[in-house]
């Protein structure tokens, strides 16, 4: 398929800092500790960078789940969300193995403080030359939060309010500093001009702070802010603040629904919509041959079908609900009337939206939460420009559960060539920073 008038897309990929990847595949045998492997993080890295990704998403959470069962066990079994190690750690880490590539850390607004996330991604984008992001999320456990001293997290709408203002002050923060104010100027023998740094003298309704920062402000001024949220009061702090929203995938009418509804929030809030791009999550699983990629997602089917403890473990931390006391093979209709949830209501959403007929057991097996790529490079690369022609986004971002360096090598090495070729991807980047390299054109 063809290319010359083709949109060129973005891609990102997400590090999903969660699960203890394929660590009982035949190509991990001598690798099963992925999740802190030094080298398996550099070559991760560089080959993103390589293959001109423009950012790496690293997951957050920050607790041992016992969403399934009242119980760590199926979590600690399988290797889910731990062992993990601490996002910001590892994003300096991936920052310091590379030279062009963004890298985009999940801090929540329910753990962390304003100040904190300010000089932590203020820090980073000093040390990086300009290519640290921030993933705002609100945590959606109490586990979490009993970590920090609390006991329940607040209602959904309320952690929304409460972020919207975290950012504001975050931002107040990034902007205490003129980005003039260090003058270096030896003549007069001063460093940092005084006239240049401000107090914030902030007053919210949930926070407050004086400033100002001590790290200047940020090289890109404002780092590459990313955003998740698909609940209404999510996709309003999305518009006001991202410049990257990540939708999750499936089905393209319902991604055009997404892309479209956050494109008018922007514009109603006096934001252009070009400047962010709306991107979604896809799986990728790629095979020299069509029979070989179908082999594979076979494998990982069966495997969930057959023992489906892990992957319903996984949903019930993901939406923070038990589905442990439900029977693998109940109906989805018969579990959704006796569901409660303050977690992440989009997906909850997705869940009972399934077709009459489909068990737990099945709705995990497919995982519908991805935009499905999975066949070979030229397949691939026609599904994905299929997919944006008809939702109009602006590129994906891929991940792999069952990760491992055959898995990283046949995207860079086989996919991203055959986007680049058909020129869907960039060849370069065009600049050193990440976020106005993410948002030139
Ligand atoms: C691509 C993607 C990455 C996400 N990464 C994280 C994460 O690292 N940590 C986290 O707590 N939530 C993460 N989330 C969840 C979102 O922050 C949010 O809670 C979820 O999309 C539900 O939002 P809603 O309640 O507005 O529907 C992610 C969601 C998506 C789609």
């Amino acid at each position: 398929m063809t290319t010359d008038s083709a949109k060129r897309f973005r891609l990102a990929w997400f590090l999903d800092n969660h699960v203890a990847y394929d660590w009982g595949s035949p190509f991990s045998r001598e690798h099963t500790d992925l999740w802190a492997d030094p080298a398996f993080f550099v070559d991760l890295a560089r080959s993103l960078e390589r293959a001109r990704f423009d950012y790496i998403l690293v997951e957050d959470t920050s607790y041992v789940p016992d969403n399934h069962n009242e119980s760590y066990d199926a979590y600690l079994t399988h290797g889910l969300a731990v062992p993990k190690l601490d996002a910001v750690s590892l994003m300096s880490f991936l920052l310091n193995a590379t030279t062009k590539i963004g890298v985009v850390g999940t801090l929540s607004t329910t753990e962390y403080l304003p100040y904190h996330v300010a000089r932590v991604v203020a820090s980073l984008d000093h040390l990086s030359g300009g290519r640290a992001g921030w993933n705002i999320v609100t945590g959606i456990s109490d586990r979490a939060l009993q970590n920090y001293g609390q006991d329940r997290i607040l209602e959904h709408d309320a952690r929304y309010a409460i972020a919207d203002e975290f950012v504001e002050l975050v931002q107040n923060f990034w902007n205490s500093w003129d980005a003039d104010a260090v003058v270096k100027d030896r003549e007069r023998n001063v460093y940092v001009d005084p006239a240049k740094v401000h107090e914030i003298n902030f007053k919210g309704e949930h926070f407050a702070a004086r400033g100002p920062s001590v790290v200047p402000r940020p090289l890109q001024g404002k780092p590459l802010l990313s955003q998740a949220g698909g609940s209404p009061a999510g996709r309003s702090l999305a518009a006001k603040y991202a410049d990257s929203i990540l939708g999750i995938g499936g089905d393209p009418a319902l991604m055009k629904e997404y892309r479209d509804d956050v494109r008018n929030r922007m514009a109603a809030g006096g934001r252009n919509p070009d400047e962010c791009k709306v991107m979604f999550l896809g799986r990728v699983i790629v095979a020299s041959t069509m029979a070989q990629a179908e082999e594979e997602r076979q494998r990982r089917v069966d495997m969930i079908l057959e023992d489906p403890s892990w992957a319903i473990a996984l949903l019930c931390k993901d939406v923070s609900f038990d589905f442990g006391q439900f029977d693998p093979d109940d109906l989805l209709a018969d579990i959704a009337p006796k569901v409660t949830s303050n977690g992440a209501q989009s997906l909850m959403r997705d869940v009972f939206a399934q077709p009459p007929g489909v068990t737990l057991r099945q709705y995990v097996a497919q995982d519908t939460q991805y935009a499905d790529f999975i066949g070979t490079p030229e397949s691939i690369a026609d599904n994905m420009q299929d997919v944006m022609e008809r939702v109009g986004g602006d590129g994906f971002v891929l991940t792999d559960y069952f990760l491992d360096r055959r898995g990283l090598a046949a995207v860079t090495d086989g996919l991203i060539p055959e986007l680049r070729r058909r020129g869907l991807v960039q060849a370069d980047y065009a600049h050193d920073m990440a976020r106005p390299n993410l948002l030139a054109d």
